[in-house]
């Protein structure tokens, strides 16, 4: 049932006697709650915010409505990690409410300055007739994980010739100065960048808007991100309004990129090339990146997208984030593998090894099967016309991930997967696969894939693309198959188990 605007805007102590243990009695038998991904006690979870490293721990906050699965008064909640594989739950970093941020503490990020982890955020607020009005704020996280937010605003207004949709500041250092990138949309209703600079994050100085060459590109920008590495700039950001075009843009929001000579932060002008996706699974919006200590550009996404229902919905909570992804870039493009970090799920495992050339044919293998694993699959030699995997198989559900050797393409089928989602975003993704790229050359694709009880992320080709995905199969769909129909193909693969029971 939908909560009205008044239940949707309680803040967490003002729920109902009983109401909280009533969600979480109603978690505690569902059976998609995931094993090695994080996931909401209880409520609704989107972006990511803040993803930092700070006093020997990697911090990950993200959005969180506690007190049910649609979009209500967001908090910040805190998890944090030594090792980006196993996370702990802090509790609630920002709790909305305040004069700045009445309704919803929204994304942002996070910078240390003076041995301290200073939170910059979006703080929303509506007035009686519900117009926005929003707020960048700023909240400062002690080394006990206290956070105590400042008074006022850093950022009050909307520059003139925007509108209300102005949100999720990020921030970065470039030699002494503070910059922030800001998501905002035009009076024209088109989204767009911003830019500022601060030298203490408390004032801020307003530049004006990134330049780039997509002028109508899109009616918002949500959650930009800009980030240098290998010598070159690169902005992700989170449009809304892109039309489905060929293989691209079929989720209702997308999530992508723009790489370029590093931005110019005199002129703002960014010189680029084209907009590719980040992910081309179903569920993946607002990623939010990291620089860690040791160099390395880390990603996190939201495994989920606004304006949609999740079959988890009636189970009391929503979404999960992605594993965390390395990137870097080759040619115009960047690449996405999982942390190595990941390899510390294995534990002791060596991992059930197979090897098989199939031959017109569906097998399954001795200890190929589960509901939480890592499979890693390379097909090679490979003149079938189709070749790939059904995974949380049963005689009723199965998800499919297989490539057409005619048009060298590779399709995520989720249509069989389980209980249905929101068919606004269909059932079918697919991808050509570069062409020119090593792997093809030898005929050789790789998959490395992470499945979860009520998701998939597919690393393709060593991390040349990406399909993440929720499925909801029941807990007897277990099975694994590999098929190569019209032709035969070798398979070698490895399986290690991350059932947490
Ligand atoms: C993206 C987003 C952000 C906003 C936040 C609110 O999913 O809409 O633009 O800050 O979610 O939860």
């Amino acid at each position: 049932m939908k909560m009205t605007r008044e239940q949707l805007y309680r803040r967490i102590e003002q729920a109902e006697p009983g109401e909280i243990a009533k969600l979480e009695a109603q978690i505690a038998t569902c059976s998609w709650r995931q094993s090695y991904h994080i996931q909401p006690v209880t409520g609704l979870l989107n972006d990511p915010n803040g993803f930092s490293y700070y006093q020997g721990y990697y911090h990950l906050f993200y959005q969180w409505f506690p007190l049910g699965t649609e979009h209500g008064l967001k908090y910040w909640y805190h998890t944090r990690s030594n090792n980006l594989v196993n996370w702990e739950n802090v509790g609630i970093a920002i709790e909305p409410g305040g004069p700045y941020d009445s309704h919803g503490a929204y994304s942002g990020s996070a910078i240390e300055k003076d041995g301290k982890l200073n939170l910059i955020y979006t703080g929303n607020t509506r007035d009686k007739n519900w117009i926005r009005h929003p707020y960048q704020c700023l909240a400062i996280m002690d080394e006990e994980n206290v956070v105590t937010k400042f008074e006022h605003p850093v950022i009050s207004d909307v520059p003139a010739g925007y509108t209300e949709h102005f949100r999720d500041p990020k921030v970065w250092q470039h030699d002494d100065v503070y910059y922030c990138v800001i998501g905002a949309q035009r009076m024209d209703e088109t989204g767009c960048t911003m830019l500022y600079r601060s030298a203490d994050l408390k004032h801020w100085q307003f530049l004006g808007e990134i330049m780039t060459t997509l002028p109508s590109f899109g009616y918002m920008w949500e959650c930009p991100d800009y980030l240098e590495m290998e010598g070159q700039g690169v902005l992700i950001f989170s449009p809304q309004g892109i039309q489905p075009e060929a293989e691209r843009y079929h989720n209702i929001y997308q999530s992508g990129y723009l790489i370029g000579e590093p931005l110019d932060l005199e002129s703002r002008e960014f010189k680029h090339g084209k907009f590719h996706e980040l992910d081309r699974g179903f569920d993946f919006y607002a990623p939010q990146t990291m620089h860690s200590p040791d160099g390395r550009r880390i990603l996190v996404a939201w495994m989920g997208l606004p304006d949609l229902a999740y079959p988890t919905d009636d189970s009391g909570w929503a979404h999960c984030l992605t594993l965390p992804r390395q990137l870097s870039i080759q040619g115009d493009k960047l690449i996405q593998q999982p942390v190595p970090e990941m390899a510390q799920l294995r534990g002791e495992q060596q991992g059930i090894q197979a090897q098989s050339t199939i031959n017109n044919e569906s097998r399954s293998f001795a200890g190929f099967h589960g509901i939480a694993y890592e499979l890693e699959c390379e097909i090679s030699q490979n003149d079938a016309n189709l070749v790939g995997i059904e995974f949380r198989a049963s005689d009723t559900e199965k998800t499919i991930v297989q490539y057409n050797q005619l048009d060298r393409k590779l399709i995520l089928d989720r249509s069989h997967s389980g209980a249905a989602l929101s068919e606004a975003n269909g059932t079918i993704r697919s991808c050509s696969l570069d062409v020119d790229s090593e792997a093809e050359v030898h005929n050789v694709i790789k998959l490395r894939m992470f499945v979860d009880s009520s998701s998939v992320e597919i690393f393709v080709n060593d991390g040349q693309e990406v399909f993440t995905s929720r499925i909801f199969p029941s807990r007897d769909s277990a099975g694994i198959q590999f098929f190569a129909h019209g032709g035969k193909a070798d398979f070698k693969m490895v399986i290690w188990k991350y059932e947490m029971e």
